[in-house]
């Protein structure tokens, strides 16, 4: 039976790319629409090379409602959308608020508006553990309390989620399934699409590999004296392609009336907590690569310690993240040795 079109927003992304690549593997006929504010249309044939189809593209800003109605107009047949289109730079968002609220609100609600007119069915949409700031108590629930946004990136992800609940208490005909994702890492094994970070990797991942490679002098871990084992902070890292898996699942969920209500809330990741120098020791034994790095300040605004209880996603949607961390460095390293061989960093 052929499967239902899938209109994913921001799909030239980091996140949304590998799940572009799943997509097509489980059988989806995609659309991608993507300004390329944060990627290159390269990803597109890096996309190709691993699944051999080239998804659909549609180079238009989702803010834009003459440009979505467009596509829609085009691709009749679309019938659920992943949305991942966002700005995602923290700091950024607390430089440049009204950019953060204007382009990560106004993509929702557009999208929402044209769903019921254009019988699309379900939205996936890509929401973060930073709903939950600093938990009183690890691992987090979906039912764990949502604290007060320490920036403005981190309230779009509150404020989206409740325009979602709204707009579907409101009646309007569709599903939603909001997905919390915790650390995304790694990248495809085929290192064909990974991460590229625009300027100087706020995130620690692609600082450590660009470290590792020599474009940056040295790592510096933000804070050894933190109420954790070994004093630095505590994250969740999820590796891409188990992330980009459940993107897949939520879908076929959402489209074939398996949800059991019209908004379900999942939390994504692995279960285990790691620290920075845990993750720093896991890279440089699974690679071999030495990571210099130093101890400086508490970075303002980080969380001590956060990680998931994905028993939900495990039980509901039968995933689990199971990708060794030793396998998502090793992508990681090949995704960076890539970048050079290609001459792109
Ligand atoms: P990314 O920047 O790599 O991908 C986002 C894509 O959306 C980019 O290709 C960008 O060009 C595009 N885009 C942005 N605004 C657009 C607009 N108005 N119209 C069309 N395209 C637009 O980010 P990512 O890491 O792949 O994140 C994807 C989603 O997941 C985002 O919503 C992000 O907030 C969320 N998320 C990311 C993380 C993370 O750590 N990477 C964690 C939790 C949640
Ligand atoms: C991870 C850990 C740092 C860089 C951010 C967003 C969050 C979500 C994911 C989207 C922290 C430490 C980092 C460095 C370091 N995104 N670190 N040296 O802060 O958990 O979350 O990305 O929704 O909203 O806030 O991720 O990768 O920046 O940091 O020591 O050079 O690595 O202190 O403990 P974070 P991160």
């Amino acid at each position: 039976m052929n499967k239902d079109r899938i209109l994913v927003t921001g799909g030239v992304g980091y996140i949304g790319s590998h799940t572009v690549v799943e997509l097509q593997k489980a059988g989806y006929p995609v659309v991608i629409i993507d300004n390329l504010s944060n990627s290159n249309r390269d990803v597109l044939d890096g996309i190709e090379r691993i699944t051999g189809i080239r998804p659909d593209f549609v180079e238009a800003d989702c803010t834009d409602m003459e440009a979505l109605k467009a596509l829609f107009a085009k691709y009749p047949d679309i019938r659920g959308i992943i949305n991942f289109a966002a700005s995602k730079a923290v700091g950024e968002s607390v430089q440049k608020p009204i950019l953060y609220y204007r382009n990560n609100l106004n993509t929702l609600m557009n999208l929402l508006d044209l769903m019921p007119t254009h019988g699309v069915k379900g939205i996936v949409f890509s929401s973060s553990c930073t709903v939950y700031g600093e938990p009183d108590v690890n691992p987090v629930t979906e039912q764990s309390p949502i604290k007060t946004a320490t920036s403005p990136y981190g309230n779009t992800k509150q404020i989206c989620e409740e325009i979602i609940t709204d707009v579907i208490r409101s009646g309007a005909p569709i599903k939603s399934v909001i997905l919390r994702y915790f650390n995304p890492v790694g990248a495809h094994p085929s290192a064909e699409i990974g991460e590229l970070p625009n300027g100087v990797p706020q995130n620690l991942l692609p600082y450590l590999t660009q470290t590792a490679i020599g474009i940056r002098k040295e790592l510096s871990v933000f804070g050894d004296d933190y109420n954790t084992p070994d004093g630095s902070c505590i994250r969740d890292y999820i590796d891409v392609v188990d992330l980009a898996k459940a993107h897949v699942i939520a879908v076929e969920r959402m489209l074939t009336e398996k949800s059991e209500s019209s908004i379900e809330i999942f939390n994504l990741g692995t279960g285990n907590g790691l620290s920075v120098l845990q993750l720093i020791n896991a890279f440089e034994s699974a690679t071999g690569v030495k990571v210099p790095h130093k101890i400086v300040g508490r970075r303002e605004g980080d969380i001590e310690k956060v990680w998931a209880n994905p028993a939900h996603a495990n039980n509901v949607l039968g995933w689990t993240a199971d990708t060794p961390i030793e396998d998502t460095m090793r992508n990681a390293w090949a995704w960076q040795l890539k970048l050079r061989e290609r001459g792109i960093m």
